[in-house]
């Protein structure tokens, strides 16, 4: 199992259900749903912090309608060809991309801010770990996990380096060029290509970029795909109400996935290297 950090204390967490304990008497209940919440109140900047309610069910209703199934099946077979136990999914939302972390002798883990991600995921998908915790303070010790992923989420870089042993995985998605470019150009009055490019030259400053690759697919939405796409999408939100009424009012729209997926691995660090 990956040793899990106590969030208040950073002393090792027992992790027996119904409730999980360090060893200061910080107790963490296990939900109903099997998740357990490791996001104090002290370190939430927002009642809700993370993606909400209605982006969620959007984003699962979209996910599950099959149109970014291409890059499920390019992430299928990029994470084929990595070893090791301990996997996490950072900012995994409801977890169609987590499930697909799911192998033999793999121990995975899920982790989102919000709450109700973790809740979805959850209930879908028991045999993998959920937990409610922010990427910028991961409640795992010190070089103890294989492979992380990073799919569309906020990457919080020196935490991602403590996490990881050296030689470890990372498994990378961020929108592409020219990323639903048609929906943007809809909602936008100047619209900039993406620049995928930048979060790479940053990661290569503590990962060897082993393969890059871009996921493409047409995508003819319908007014319901439509109207879910611009729900789980934040930056439609920064749209005037009336170009994003505009849009929602469009039977159709015919626009491009395009995202670009990239492995690296941890390069070696000079801290001692863990037994396990
Ligand atoms: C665009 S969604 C991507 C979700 C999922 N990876 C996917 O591709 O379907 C970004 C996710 O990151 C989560 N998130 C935002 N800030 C976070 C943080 N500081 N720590 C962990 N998760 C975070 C949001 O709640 C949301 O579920
Ligand atoms: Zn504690």
């Amino acid at each position: 199992m990956l040793e899990l950090l106590c969030p208040l204390c950073q002393t090792p967490l027992t992790t027996l259900s119904p409730t999980w304990h360090c060893q200061r008497g910080h107790t963490f209940d296990v939900a109903r749903e099997g998740y357990v919440n490791l996001l104090p109140v002290q370190h939430r900047r927002s009642l809700h912090p993370g993606d909400d309610d209605a982006a969620l069910q959007a984003r699962r209703r979209f996910l599950d309608g099959g149109h970014y199934e291409p890059l499920r099946l390019a992430l299928q077979d990029m994470v084929a060809s990595c070893q090791g136990a301990n996997w996490l999914d950072v900012g995994c939302g409801e977890g169609y991309y987590t499930a697909t972390l799911h192998a033999e002798g793999r121990q995975i883990y899920g982790i989102d801010i919000a709450k109700t991600a973790v809740r979805m995921a959850a209930k879908r998908h028991p045999n993998i770990h959920w937990l409610v915790a922010s990427a910028a303070r991961l409640p795992c010790a010190a070089q103890t996990l294989d492979a992380v992923c990073s799919l569309f989420a906020p990457i919080a870089q020196a935490e991602l380096c403590r996490v990881l042993k050296s030689g470890a995985y990372l498994i990378h998605a961020t929108p592409a060029e020219q990323h639903l470019q048609q929906l943007r150009a809809a909602l936008f009055a100047e619209v900039h290509p993406h620049q995928p490019q930048r979060h790479l030259q940053a990661l290569q400053k503590d990962f060897h970029l082993e393969h890059t690759l871009c996921v493409e697919a047409e995508l003819d939405l319908h007014a319901d795909a439509l109207a879910d796409l611009i729900t789980m999408t934040p930056y439609a939100w920064a749209a005037s109400a009336e170009r994003r009424a505009e849009l929602l009012a469009r039977a159709r729209l015919r626009t491009q996935m395009q995202v670009q997926l990239s492995l690296l691995r941890r390069l070696e660090t000079d801290a001692t290297p863990r037994s396990n």
